[in-house]
């Protein structure tokens, strides 16, 4: 029986219901389109209000386009990304950052999705020799994609590092509530602060329906923004109704809030499923997702009750995800069903 909820993503969960309520609050009357509105203007006040330097802000649709968007203002095509080797942007945007940048995208093996200046530094060769990409940008994601997090000094030390060299550090904030949450610092500590030039905000996998916006902390890099977005196709017209989620998104803290639930779940989850025999936790659970080893015949087998995806098809890595409305129940339910398995295998 496949259950209502699952483990696969946070973004397979639905729309929080304070955000729907503000959709439909918002879907009165005419507005104008293309973010000259009274929604599109009271967000982007309120992002700002967040950092003690206000950022330029602009909101796209989904958070491809805006990492793609981000690096884009960073360099041009004849100029490299460094990422870690499981970066969204590296395995999970159809090549999209290269197709649409031009840029080579180099991707480090890390143990546990995140980049040390110890570990870019071999890519720093070929410097000013025109048969080389020329390395411009660190992009980092917080939290990784591996659920770990970046200290704000492991993220200053990339960031200075990135500047010492005449580049950039891009951060994939997909999941940037899900770190504020759980490091219990402000937004502007773990961002501006260290030395991010571009942060992709997130807000589809913490409780929205769609929206994401691009803040520019080096607002030269914002020149000529507004002209990308709309030629990459993320300049939404009803721009109106990403404002008004986000509005609901910091009403009382929301945005906190079901980061912060999604977050001890995972740690809930995580507890629960490790003194299970044959089950392998492989990351530490620092924000809202669980990546374990268990044995590969009995993967297929818990995928009917709950969807999950696989991380790593050779050792049978799974990845389990947390959401804002994951309940203690769905995990106990899910870590007894595993227990069962099992036994039963
Ligand atoms: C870390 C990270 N960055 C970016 C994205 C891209 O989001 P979208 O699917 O909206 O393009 C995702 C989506 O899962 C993600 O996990």
């Amino acid at each position: 029986m496949k259950r209502e909820r699952g483990f696969a993503s946070d973004n397979n969960a639905g729309v929080h219901p304070d955000i729907l309520n503000a959709l439909t609050n918002a879907n009165n009357g005419h507005a104008i389109a293309y973010g000259n509105d009274e929604y599109t203007h009271a967000a982007t006040k309120q992002i700002k209000s967040l950092f003690d330097i206000e950022p330029e802000v602009y909101f796209v649709l989904t958070g491809t386009g805006a990492n793609v968007l981000g690096i884009h203002m960073m360099g041009g095509s004849f100029n490299s990304v460094i990422c870690a080797e499981t970066a969204h942007i590296n395995v999970d945007e159809c090549g999209a950052p290269e197709k649409f940048t031009g840029m080579k995208i180099i991707s480090i093996p890390t143990s546990n999705g995140k980049l040390t200046v110890q570990c870019i530094l071999p890519q720093m060769h070929g410097i000013g020799f025109e048969h080389h990409s020329q390395p411009k940008i660190v992009s980092i994601t917080q939290p990784t994609e591996v659920g770990t997090l970046y200290s704000p000094s492991e993220i200053k030390l990339l960031a200075d590092f990135a500047h010492a060299n005449n580049m950039y550090l891009h951060m994939d904030g997909a999941r940037i509530s899900n770190a504020v949450a759980a490091l219990n610092i402000s937004i502007d500590e773990i961002t501006r602060k260290p030395g991010v030039d571009i942060l992709s905000f997130g807000g589809t996998k913490n409780g929205m329906m769609y929206g994401e916006a691009v803040l520019f902390f080096n607002q030269q890099l914002a020149t000529n923004f507004k002209y990308f977005r709309k030629q990459g196709m993320q300049l939404g017209s009803k721009m109106r109704y990403i404002g008004a989620q986000f509005s609901a998104f910091f009403k009382d803290d929301l945005w906190l809030k079901n980061a912060s639930h999604a977050n001890k779940m995972a740690l809930l989850l995580e507890q629960k499923v490790k003194s299970i025999p044959n089950v392998k936790i492989t990351q530490k659970a620092q924000a809202n997702g669980v990546f374990a080893i268990i044995p590969k015949k009995l993967i297929p087998k818990l995928q009917d009750e709950y969807f999950f995806y696989v991380w790593d098809e050779e050792t049978g890595e799974v990845r389990w995800m947390c959401s804002f409305d994951t309940t203690k129940e769905d995990v106990s339910e899910f870590a007894s069903l595993l227990e069962n398995f099992m036994k039963q295998n």
